[in-house]
């Protein structure tokens, strides 16, 4: 069954699709590629990848793509459809990462950005649990995930949207519950401040 706060996703996202992507894309300081960047350094060549959240597809779905096989999931019709033709190397699936099944251990690599806190807090640790599992060996998480604790609908881009989360402590304590080793924990501003992220990397032990 979808949650309240799934439906508010889906409609603010399908609202806001466009200039969510348009101010995004407008961020020269964004510390999304740096990352992303450097996780697949860490990967063997051509790495089976996840996008969750993935949103237009852009930059990071497309990166991926270029890599490997990549699958990008988004609650957001809208999205999906800008991300399907952004992306078209790439499969997409319109669907609440809360409700995704995979097979296990399907995965190199599961990136999420700006796109857990979206997801009640208490979904989060059974979340973690779920991408463990559908990581390979030696595959890596790289996700954003809320600074502070928060549990709050609040206008974004003229749409309601929940920001959800626990602080750094307890999301890194969560992933490392789902047997994931943390591997970098870093909490982040930029866009003059207006931003800011824990960035986990974490890896399935091998
Ligand atoms: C802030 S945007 C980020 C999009 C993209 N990852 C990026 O870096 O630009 C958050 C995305 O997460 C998606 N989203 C929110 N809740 C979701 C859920 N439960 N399952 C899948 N996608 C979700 C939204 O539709 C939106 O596209």
């Amino acid at each position: 069954m979808r949650s309240s706060s799934e439906e508010i996703a889906e409609a603010g996202y399908d609202e806001i699709a466009v200039p969510y992507q348009a101010w995004i894309s407008s961020v020269g300081d964004d510390p999304r590629l740096g990352f992303l960047n450097d996780v697949l350094t860490r990967l063997p060549d051509q790495p089976v990848a996840l996008d969750l959240g993935c949103g237009a597809g852009l930059p990071c779905t497309a990166l991926l793509a270029e890599h490997g096989d990549t699958t990008g999931v988004d609650i957001s019709a809208a999205q999906v459809e800008l991300a399907r033709h952004n992306v078209p190397k790439a499969r997409f699936l319109k669907s609440s990462m809360r409700t995704l099944a995979f097979p296990a251990e399907s995965f190199d690599l599961v990136t999420a950005f700006y796109s857990i806190p979206h997801l009640p807090r208490t979904d989060h640790a059974e979340l973690f649990q779920r991408i463990a599992g559908w990581l390979r060996p030696g595959g890596i998480l790289l996700a954003t995930l809320g600074h502070k604790e928060i549990d709050e609908v609040a206008d974004f881009f003229g749409a309601p949207m929940l920001t959800s989360s626990y602080g750094p402590k307890i999301n890194s304590s969560l992933l490392r519950d789902a047997g994931l080793t943390v591997l970098t924990d870093q909490v982040l501003s930029w866009c003059e401040g207006y931003v800011t992220y824990q960035w986990v990397i974490a890896g399935k032990p091998g």
